[in-house]
């Protein structure tokens, strides 16, 4: 299984953002990486830390939409004691912590104003001050930024400082969203199937070619995080050392399912050639009509004109 930089896909989409991260690795600049959630934004900015030079010092991160107001600029330039009544003692900041190396500045569109402005001054003079003291401290740290919001938007709402837009996206990396790169889910779920395997002990080698087409009909609103939550699910219940349309489709959500495959709703969708088997004829109709109908066995067996029972007993006859 091909790895670029730790991740999977060789889709067009993906070797730009390969391109990207080769390119980001090598000159020391911020960096702003967006794309929609569970796109992969913490992974390119590791791997982003794990290229560059600045490899032999700390990754450090921090979620700016995670931290309470009051302790947000301690978590990011540290204080000295007594800066606060709960300041028992100094503590440096998640700047200083990344001295020498890489701090993620994760959902930085949550950021909060005052906040932004102290970053700024970061960015212009690479100088922090831990809250509670007047010293500057010089730092050496490349800022990579992640968001899944429009940053240009909130600068729009007034939620993001334009002049900190400015400083954060000079080099920008977009990732795209699962959707756009649907041919990259066949390598993704052998990848994430070895995971389970070798972490739930199991020893499932595939999903059928009826099942990769249903994941490849989805539109993944979160991206890899939800493919990989569904491949694992799956995987963990599968009866056999296979994984089958209908497993996938018992879990996978009904809802925000692209157009239907065009295949499979053109009239020659059930040609057969002259030396087709009665035998394929009838597995591949139930297949089609099985994926046509999203998995759902009851349409399934109407649209066959068969009963339940009979599709159960033909799904099992033909390993579907
Ligand atoms: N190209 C990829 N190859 C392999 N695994 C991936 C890839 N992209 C994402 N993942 C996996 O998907 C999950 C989500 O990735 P990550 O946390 O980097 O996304 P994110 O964009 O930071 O999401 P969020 O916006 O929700 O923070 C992780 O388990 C990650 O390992
Ligand atoms: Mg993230």
């Amino acid at each position: 299984m091909q790895e670029f930089y730790g991740m999977i896909g060789d889709s067009h989409r993906m070797r730009e953002v390969y391109q990207a991260i080769e390119l980001a690795s090598n000159v020391d600049v911020p960096i702003l990486v967006q794309g929609e959630t569970g796109t992969g934004k913490e992974l390119v900015s590791k791997a982003i830390h794990n290229y560059s030079p600045r490899n032999k010092g700390a990754f450090v991160s921090i979620n700016c939409a995670a931290i309470p107001h009051e302790l947000a600029e301690s978590e990011l330039f540290g204080h000295e004691k007594g800066a606060f009544t709960s300041a028992h003692k100094a503590r440096k900041g998640r700047m200083e912590l990344a001295q020498g190396g890489t701090i993620l500045l994760d959902e930085i569109g949550d950021m909060e104003m005052f906040l932004q402005a102290k970053l700024l001054r970061v960015l212009e003079d690479n100088v922090i001050m831990r809250v509670g003291s007047e010293k500057s401290i010089k730092i050496d740290v490349r800022i990579v930024a992640a968001t899944n919001k429009n940053l240009l938007q909130a600068i729009n709402d007034k939620t993001f400082r334009e002049d900190l837009y400015y400083r954060l996206s000079l080099f920008q990396i977009h990732l795209p969203s699962l959707k756009e790169r649907k041919d990259d889910i066949p390598a993704l779920a052998e990848y994430f199937l070895c995971q389970v395997n070798s972490q739930f002990n199991r020893n499932i080698s595939h999903i059928t070619s009826s099942g990769l087409k249903r994941l490849q009909n989805y539109d993944w609103p979160g991206n890899v995080r939800e493919f990989k939550n569904i491949i694992y699910q799956t995987a963990v219940k599968a009866k056999n050392d296979f994984i089958t349309l209908e497993e996938i489709a018992a879990i996978l959500p009904d809802m925000a399912v692209s157009e239907p495959d065009e295949q499979l709703n053109s009239p020659s969708w059930l040609a057969f050639s002259d030396e087709t088997s009665l035998y394929d004829m009838e597995k591949e109709a139930i297949k089609k009509v099985l994926a046509l109908n999203n998995g759902n066995k009851q349409k399934t067996a109407e649209a066959l004109g068969i009963g339940r029972s009979s599709l159960y007993w033909k799904l099992k006859k033909y390993n579907l």
